[in-house]
């Protein structure tokens, strides 16, 4: 049996899968480990199931013991993976995509309902208490007939696009190409940022973050949304300038931001913490039972085919 280093602790139904699959070594105490940690603890193993809180770069990569063949990662997202590290080093690289589309989906909407009706104002005040209703009480932005921009039209952000028009939003998107029209779904193809960001009310961020997407929020293109715009990221944080986004929020060049993913998790940039407009959640894109279970059991699926079949559907390096 191939033994396999599981960096963080599952979900017990996905334990049980991996040890009925492989040999595992599992993080019990679901310990946060080093690089220097992973290498160590990856001697002797043929295989590594990385979460993305594991910073999987080109010198850990590089030490890495040679019986290590794969590094499956438990997210959709591989950020944190030097995929050419990787390869240069003959090590495949796996995702999970799919699985974890419609919970994250879910959260990318509940990211625009927070930040468009001031949910964190809301919640404060009802925590305080004290609040009066009145007729312009914490007023805020309605969805029905807002311009909803998507920045990544995969499967997140056509799922967030289909649950949006339910209500009411008029949709348009960038992609690296246009979809065909079944995908479109009524959505407007925009062939560059620019156009995508000039006409979003409301902006939300579904695509990878790579060199290219990488700060593709910053302080010129903040400029070419409408005044009050709203920003949502459901993605990754790399793909927004923290001090453009803040700067513009501050401005109210930006009315509200929504956000699940941050540079440097779990310490996001303070400003954003003072920024009453400023929706913000923890990383929670895939957090419900089955979708965790159904990432677990795919990472694992993804080691186990590699080994005994030579395929390896999910690769991305
Ligand atoms: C979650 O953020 C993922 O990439 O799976």
């Amino acid at each position: 049996m191939k033994k396999i280093l599981i960096t963080r602790k599952l979900i017990k139904d996905s334990e049980d899968k991996a040890s009925k699959t492989f040999n595992p070594v599992f993080n019990t105490n679901d310990e946060l480990y080093s690089q220097s940690k992973v290498i160590e603890m990856s001697q002797g193993c043929d295989g590594i199931l990385t979460s993305l809180t594991d910073k999987m770069d080109k010198e850990t990569i590089n030490k890495l013991p040679n019986t290590i063949k794969i590094i499956s990662n438990f997210a959709v997202g591989f950020g944190n993976i030097d995929l050419n590290a990787a390869k240069e080093k003959g090590i495949a690289v796996t995702n999970t995509p799919d699985v974890l589309s419609d919970a994250t989906a879910e959260i990318g909407i509940l990211l625009i309902l927070g930040a468009c009706r001031r949910a964190s104002e809301g919640i404060q005040s009802a925590k305080d208490g004290g609040w009066k209703w009145s007729a312009d009480y914490l007023i805020g932005k309605q969805l029905t007939g807002t311009r909803l921009g998507i920045l990544g039209m995969g499967r997140i952000g056509q799922k967030i696009g289909r649950i949006a028009k339910s209500l009411g939003m008029v949709i348009h998107y960038h992609n690296r190409s246009k979809l065909s029209e079944d995908k479109e779904d009524g959505a407007i193809y925009h062939d560059n940022v620019k156009s995508l960001f000039s006409v979003s009310d409301v902006l939300s961020i579904c695509c990878p973050a790579t060199k290219e997407t990488e700060n593709m929020i910053n302080k010129e293109t903040v400029e070419y949304f409408p005044k009050g715009a709203v920003i949502t990221n459901v993605a990754r944080g790399d793909i927004v300038d923290d001090e453009a986004l803040i700067d513009a929020l501050n401005r109210r060049k930006i009315y509200a931001a929504g956000l699940d993913v941050y540079k440097n998790e779990p310490n996001l940039n303070p400003g954003y913490l003072k920024i009453k407009s400023a929706f913000i959640l923890p990383h929670l894109g895939s957090a419900t039972k089955d979708t965790r279970i159904a990432m677990a059991n795919l990472a694992i699926d993804n080691i186990d085919e590699f080994f005994n079949t030579g395929k390896c559907s999910n690769k991305v390096n």
